[in-house]
């Protein structure tokens, strides 16, 4: 497979379903991209406050059918855009592929809808895209991501110390990776078949 990917068209799960980018809701993601809380669980960058032309630009190449990214917005069913999901890294001769996910409306935390975005793109990474491996990053202090993807089978597997530089001291970077076998052992609730979603 050397074809770039193409997003699916939805992933649709009970509480959430997860879509392309889509253009109009451009403004939503730069306010999610310019908060300083949100960047600071998502992301080692040091948190920058980025110009609208600049994020546009970078907005319209995540629009892009990529070789090696799946970008999604998170909607609550029936409801809000309420986060985004990055699938990057995807390496289809070895593959594996790095998950990140963000609620960016904190009205939505702590109510299952991470955990259920979480099974719907490990759905789609195992049984559309072919992985044999999903990885997971996390710093130490965020307690709500390490807790999510443990829940969801993957393994700790190290930990890159002092790994990250902020508030005046360092922090360390925790790797998870979650294989296909286990995946496939695991007793997840039923979610509606995502399998014609197109490659
Ligand atoms: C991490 C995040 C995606 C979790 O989504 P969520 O919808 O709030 O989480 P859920 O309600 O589905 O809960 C999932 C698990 O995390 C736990 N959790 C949720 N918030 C928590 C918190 N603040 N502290 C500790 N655990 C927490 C829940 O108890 C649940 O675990 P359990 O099933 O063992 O009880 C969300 O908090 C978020 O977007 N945070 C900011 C961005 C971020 O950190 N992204 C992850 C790195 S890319």
């Amino acid at each position: 497979m050397t074809d770039t990917i193409t997003p699916p068209s939805e992933l649709r799960g009970t509480k959430v379903r997860l879509t392309p980018l889509q253009i109009e809701n451009i403004h939503r993601h730069f306010e999610w991209n310019n908060d300083p809380e949100l960047n600071r669980m998502d992301t080692e960058v040091p948190y920058v406050e980025e110009r609208f032309g600049a994020f546009k630009q970078r907005f319209e190449s995540m629009l892009r059918p990529s070789f090696t990214n799946v970008d999604l917005e998170i909607h609550a069913i029936d409801g809000p855009l309420i986060g985004v999901v990055h699938i990057a890294d995807i390496n289809r001769h070895n593959q594996h592929c790095l998950v990140g996910l963000t609620i960016g409306d904190r009205d939505y935390w702590g109510k299952g809808y991470g955990r259920e975005a979480l099974a719907l793109v490990l759905q789609y990474c195992f049984e559309t895209l072919g992985m044999h491996r999903v990885s997971a990053e996390t710093f130490e202090y965020n307690a709500a991501w390490q807790r999510l993807v443990e829940g969801m089978g993957f393994t700790h597997e190290g930990t890159e110390r002092d790994y990250l530089q902020r508030d005046d001291q360092y922090w360390d970077k925790h790797i998870y990776g979650l294989l296909r076998p286990t995946y496939e052992a695991m007793d997840l609730p039923e979610l509606p078949d995502t399998s014609s979603a197109a490659t």
